[in-house]
């Protein structure tokens, strides 16, 4: 059983987007029994909302559905889960910076650490910037959670 935590910052486009597709890559491989999948924000500023509208209806188009309400990362988080994976530069700074001590702060890792086919280092925020940029995230968030998947496989 492998527990993995999606991270960003407000917890209402690119984490939600990142665990939806990785269920749907976990389901399509069958390996439901084996994964709890989850994401969480490092603002508490969106709590219990849905995902923002226009990561729905991007994510909608390409098959996912988005349910996940938004909900602060929390410090039992570190002990409960796997893996913690956070976006970018300020994600994973704020996360390891949290993380309660050494054997925690391994688990926080860097979502496009896991792209096979895009050369990118972070996933950008999409929330200010217009439609190219949900696409993007989505492209980037398909290939990172593919080779996420293959890697958590071999490491069983
Ligand atoms: P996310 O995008 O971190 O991908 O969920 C954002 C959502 C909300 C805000 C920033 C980024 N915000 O400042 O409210």
């Amino acid at each position: 059983m492998k527990k993995v935590l999606f991270v960003c910052l407000g917890n209402i486009c690119r984490s939600p987007a990142a665990e939806e597709i990785m269920r749907k890559l976990v389901e399509d491989a069958g390996l439901e029994d084996s994964f709890v999948l989850d994401s969480a924000g490092l603002i508490d500023y969106h709590e219990g909302e849905p995902a923002d509208g226009r990561m729905r209806a991007h994510a909608a188009r390409r098959g996912y559905r988005l349910t996940h309400l938004s909900r602060p990362i929390k410090y039992d988080d570190f002990f409960d889960f796997d893996v913690i994976v956070g976006m970018d530069d300020r994600n994973i700074s704020k996360l390891r910076a949290m993380a309660p001590g050494l054997e925690e702060e391994q688990k926080v890792v860097r979502m496009t650490d896991y792209c096979r086919l895009k050369v990118v280092d972070h996933v950008p925020d999409p929330y200010y910037g217009g439609a190219s940029g949900f696409e993007n995230v989505l492209d980037i968030l398909e290939d990172a959670c593919a080779g996420l998947l293959d890697a958590l496989r071999e490491s069983r």
